[in-house]
C-alpha cells in the first residue's frame, strides 16, 4: 500500500480477527524456518561396507556428528537397507497408501532409511496421502487421548478433582507438571490419586527435571514419563547438557524398573534454540526420530508439540507436523501427537490443524488435552481445554470418529471430583502433611477454578513435600493412608499400578490399561488396518457411548411438547367463497391450533391468531379464520384461502409461525409479501401483518412491513423448522376442501 492511501474498509475489517495477532513468514532456510524440502537438506545416502554403516545422507562416518553415530550404530537395519535401496522414493510412498501393503513391511522397510531419505519420501505424499498412512500406520489398534492436569495454585484437591474428571472422560494418560519445582511429590500424589479414583488403569506422570522425575518413577508416585526430548543437531543436544547415549540411558532406567516412557521431540525445536544448521523442520525431526528409534523408546509425543506455533508460521507447517507424527508411527513408535499446546489464535486454523491427527487418529491424539480452563494450565496454555470439551465430543459425533473423550453426565463428574478431593484429603491426612480442608473439597468439586479456592500456606506445602521425599515415602505409603480411611478401591488401583510395574506388559509399544487392569498395546491390539471393513472402527457400543452427549435432545420429546394442551380452535363445516368484499381469510395450515400449539418461537397460536385478527381490524377490515388441508405449503394455503375470500386477499399461515399475503389472481407461488423469518415475529409483527393485509384488501397503497434478517436462524432452527413442518404435513388430508374455523376460547 503506498503510504496515506485510504484503506479498505473490509481490509481494516480482517486485520482485527484472531489471526492477525500472529507473525506469519516467508521461509528463511538459514535459520530452519524453512517446514520441509529445505534447500540445504542433504541428498539421502546410505553406504555400507562390511555390515557397517560408513555413509549416512552424505555425510562419511570421520564426519559423523553423534546423532550420525548413534543412527549408523543402532538405528539402521542394513538388511533392510539392502531392500530399500533398490525402490525408488515414488515406489516406498506409494507403499505407505497402498492398503494391500501391510504395516509390517512398511516398518520393516523404514529401518533402512536414513532421515534424509525418511523425510525425502514422506515429503511425496499430500496432507491426505499423508493421513490414511498414518491411519494404516498407527501402532495400537484404538486411538486413545491424554490429559494435561495443573492449576496455578498447585491445589491438591483441585488436581486430584481435575484428574478424576479426566480419567472418568476416558482419557488413558494424565499428565501434570509443578509451578514450583519442590511440589513435585505432591503435584504427582494428587494426580495419581484422582485418577484412580475417577478410573483404574489410568497412567499418570509429573513432568519435572529428569532426576527427580525418575525418583518419582522409582517411588511408584508416577507411572509413565514422556520427559526424554531429543533434537536433530549435535549443539541443540550438547545445550541441553546430553546426547543420545545418556537420553538412551536414562530411557532404559525408567524401563528397567517397570515405568512406561515415551521419548518427545518435534520440529522447529532447533530453529527456535538457533542451532538448525540451516536444515528444514521435517528433516531435523527424521533424525531425531531415528535416534528415538535407535534409543529403543517404544514411542514418541512429536509433532512440533511446544514449537507448534513456529512451524505454523511457515508454508506447509501443518502439512510438515503431519509428516512428522506419520514417520514416527512409520518406525513403530507410539504417537502423542501434540496438539497440546496453543498453534494459533484463529479458531479456524487450530482446529483445520487438528484434523490431521483427529481423523486418522494416533495413539493419543494429544499429547495433553487441558481439562481444566485455560487459566490454570501451566504448560503454556492448553490448544484445548474444559471449555471447549463439547465442541471436541460434537466433532467426534459429527465424523463418527473417535478422538478418545467421552462424555460424563454433570452428576456423574461432580461425584468422582468430590470422592477424588476426599481421597486426596485422607491422603495428605495419613502422610502427616497439611491438611486439605472441607472447603477446598467444596470448591474442587464445583468451582471452574483454582480462583475459586481458598489459598494454601505456600512454604508449608513445599516443607512438606521435600520432607515427604526424605522420608523415603512412596505408593505404598499413599496406598495405607487410603486404605486406613476407607478408600480401599482408590488403594486397590494404586496397587494395581504397581502390579503393572511388575508385570511390565505396560512397557510394550503403545500400550494403554483398561478399567480392569488389561494392557492393550500394539502386541496384544494391534492396528491391522488393511482397508474398509478392518481395523478400528467406531462403532457398537463405543459409537452409542460417544453419540449420545448430555445436550442431545430426544425429537420425539420436542414433538410432546409442541402438542401440549387443548386444541384452540374447532372446525365448523366446509369453507364457502364468500362475497364480503372488505373481508380478509385467515387461512391455517392442516396442524394449526390442533395437532400443533405454538409457533417455532414459541407464541401461542391463539395469540397469533387474536393479533392478526386485531391487525386486520384495526385496517379497517373483516377477518374470516379457515383452514386449509389439502396442503401444508404456506403459497398453497394462503392461496387457497384467497380464493375462498370476498375481496381476494388472504393471510395464509402455517403452524410454525411462516406467513405470507395472497391474493386470488396471482399464481399460486407468486405472492404480494412473505413473512419467511418465523423466529423473529412477535405479536406485534403478526399485528403489522394482519393491518397490511386489511389494505390489501381495501385497495389502499400498502407499504410492505420492515423484512427482518437473522443469518443464524437456519443453524439454530432448522431440526425444529423440520419437526414442526413434519407434524404439519402429516395432519394433510389430501384434496380435502377448506373447513371455516373457530376460536375456542
Ligand atoms: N522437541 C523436543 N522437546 C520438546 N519439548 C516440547 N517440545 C519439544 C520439541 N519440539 C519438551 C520440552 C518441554 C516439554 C513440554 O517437552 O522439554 O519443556
Ligand atoms: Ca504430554
Amino acid at each position: 500500500m503506498p503510504q496515506n492511501a485510504r484503506r479498505s474498509e473490509r481490509f481494516v475489517s480482517r486485520e482485527q480477527r484472531e489471526l492477525r495477532r500472529e507473525l506469519l513468514v516467508s521461509p528463511y532456510p538459514e535459520l530452519g524456518l524453512v517446514a520441509m524440502d529445505g534447500p540445504n537438506d542433504p541428498d539421502p545416502s546410505l553406504v555400507v561396507e562390511d555390515g557397517r554403516v560408513v555413509e549416512i545422507d552424505g555425510r562419511r562416518e570421520p564426519d559423523f556428528d553423534v546423532i550420525d553415530h548413534f543412527i549408523a550404530r543402532y538405528g539402521i537395519d542394513v538388511d533392510a537397507a539392502a531392500e530399500a535401496e533398490v525402490l525408488t522414493d515414488e515406489e516406498i510412498a506409494r507403499r505407505l497408501v497402498d492398503v494391500d501393503c501391510p504395516r509390517d513391511q512398511l516398518v520393516r522397510l523404514s529401518r533402512g532409511l536414513t532421515p534424509a531419505r525418511l523425510a525425502r519420501v514422506a515429503s511425496r505424499l499430500d496432507p491426505v496421502e499423508t493421513m490414511f498412512a498414518l491411519k494404516k500406520l498407527r501402532a495400537r489398534r484404538a486411538p486413545a487421548n491424554q490429559a494435561h492436569v495443573t492449576n496455578l495454585k498447585d491445589n491438591p484437591a483441585l488436581l486430584a478433582a481435575d484428574a478424576a474428571e479426566a480419567a472418568a472422560r476416558g482419557f488413558a494418560e494424565v499428565e501434570t507438571t509443578v509451578g514450583v519445582s519442590r511440589y513435585a511429590p505432591l503435584n504427582a500424589i494428587a494426580i495419581l490419586v484422582g485418577a484412580q479414583t475417577g478410573r483404574p488403569g489410568v497412567m499418570t506422570q509429573c513432568a519435572v527435571e529428569e532426576r527427580r522425575n525418575l525418583d518419582l518413577a522409582i517411588r511408584g508416585l508416577v507411572t509413565y514419563a514422556e520427559t526424554l526430548s531429543v533434537y536433530g543437531t549435535e549443539p541443540v543436544f550438547v545445550d541441553g547438557d546430553d546426547t543420545p547415549w545418556s537420553k538412551a540411558f536414562l530411557g532404559s532406567a525408567y524401563a528397567s524398573r517397570g515405568v512406561k516412557i515415551r521419548f518427545t521431540s518435534g520440529g522447529g525445536s532447533e530453529a527456535l534454540m538457533g542451532r538448525s544448521l540451516g536444515y528444514s523442520m521435517l528433516y531435523l525431526e527424521a533424525r531425531c526420530l531415528a535416534a528415538v528409534r535407535a534409543a529403543g523408546s517404544q514411542g514418541v509425543q512429536n509433532g512440533s508439540i511446544s514449537c507448534v506455533a513456529l512451524a505454523l508460521a511457515v508454508p506447509g507447517g501443518t502439512r510438515e507436523i503431519l509428516a512428522e507424527n506419520m514417520i514416527a508411527a512409520w518406525l513403530d513408535l507410539e504417537v502423542a501427537s501434540g496438539n497440546d499446546a496453543i498453534a494459533s489464535h484463529s479458531e479456524i486454523r487450530k482446529t483445520a490443524k487438528l484434523m490431521g491427527q483427529f481423523l486418522p487418529g494416533t495413539d493419543f491424539v494429544t499429547s495433553g488435552y487441558s481439562v481444566m480452563p485455560r487459566y490454570d494450565n501451566m504448560f503454556g496454555g492448553g490448544n484445548y481445554d474444559a471449555d471447549d470439551l463439547e465442541e471436541w465430543m460434537t466433532v467426534q459425533r459429527d465424523w463418527q470418529v473417535d478422538a478418545g473423550i467421552e462424555p460424563a453426565a454433570e452428576a456423574d463428574v461432580v461425584a468422582v471430583r468430590e470422592r477424588a478431593a476426599r481421597a486426596i484429603q485422607a491422603v495428605f491426612e495419613g502422610l502427616g502433611l497439611p491438611a486439605v480442608t472441607d472447603a477446598e473439597i467444596e470448591a474442587a468439586t464445583y468451582g471452574s477454578t483454582s480462583r475459586d479456592l481458598p489459598d494454601r500456606d505456600r512454604g508449608a506445602d513445599a516443607e512438606a513435600a521435600d520432607g515427604l521425599l526424605a522420608a523415603g515415602t512412596t505408593s505404598a505409603d499413599v496406598v495405607r493412608a487410603l486404605d486406613e480411611r476407607g478408600f480401599t478401591e482408590v488403594a486397590e488401583a494404586i496397587v494395581g499400578m504397581q502390579r503393572q510395574r511388575v508385570s511390565a506388559d505396560y512397557l510394550q509399544t503403545a500400550a494403554v490399561i483398561d478399567a480392569e487392569g488389561t494392557v492393550h498395546s500394539a502386541v496384544n491390539d494391534p492396528n491391522l488396518y488393511a482397508g474398509p471393513g478392518t481395523g478400528y472402527r467406531l462403532d457398537g457400543a463405543r459409537w452409542e457411548l460417544l453419540q449420545s452427549l448430555p445436550y442431545v435432545v430426544d425429537p420425539r420429546k420436542l414433538l410432546e411438547e409442541a402438542a401440549a394442551g387443548e386444541p384452540v380452535v374447532v372446525e365448523a363445516g366446509e369453507a364457502a367463497v364468500s362475497e364480503r368484499a372488505d373481508e380478509v381469510v385467515v387461512a391455517v395450515g392442516p396442524a394449526f391450533g390442533d395437532a400443533l400449539r405454538a409457533t417455532i418461537n414459541g407464541l401461542s397460536h391463539a395469540d397469533v391468531l387474536a393479533a392478526l385478527c386485531d391487525g386486520i381490524r384495526a385496517g379497517g377490515a373483516e377477518p374470516r379464520l379457515v383452514r386449509v388441508r389439502r396442503s401444508s405449503d404456506v403459497a398453497f394455503v394462503g392461496h387457497d384461502g384467497a380464493l375462498l375470500s370476498g375481496s381476494g386477499i388472504a393471510l395464509g399461515l402455517q403452524s410454525k409461525g411462516t406467513a405470507v399475503i395472497h391474493r386470488s389472481d396471482l399464481q399460486t407461488l407468486d405472492n404480494l409479501e412473505l413473512f419467511g423469518m418465523s423466529p423473529l415475529y412477535s405479536l406485534d409483527s403478526y399485528r403489522a401483518m394482519g393491518q397490511n393485509a386489511a389494505g390489501y384488501a381495501l385497495g389502499h397503497a400498502v407499504g410492505p412491513v420492515p423484512t427482518m434478517m437473522d443469518n443464524y436462524a437456519r443453524a439454530k432452527l432448522i431440526v425444529k423448522t423440520t419437526l414442526l413442518h413434519a407434524r404439519e404435513t402429516a395432519a394433510i388430508v389430501p384434496g380435502a376442501p377448506a373447513v371455516e374455523l373457530r376460536l375456542t376460547g
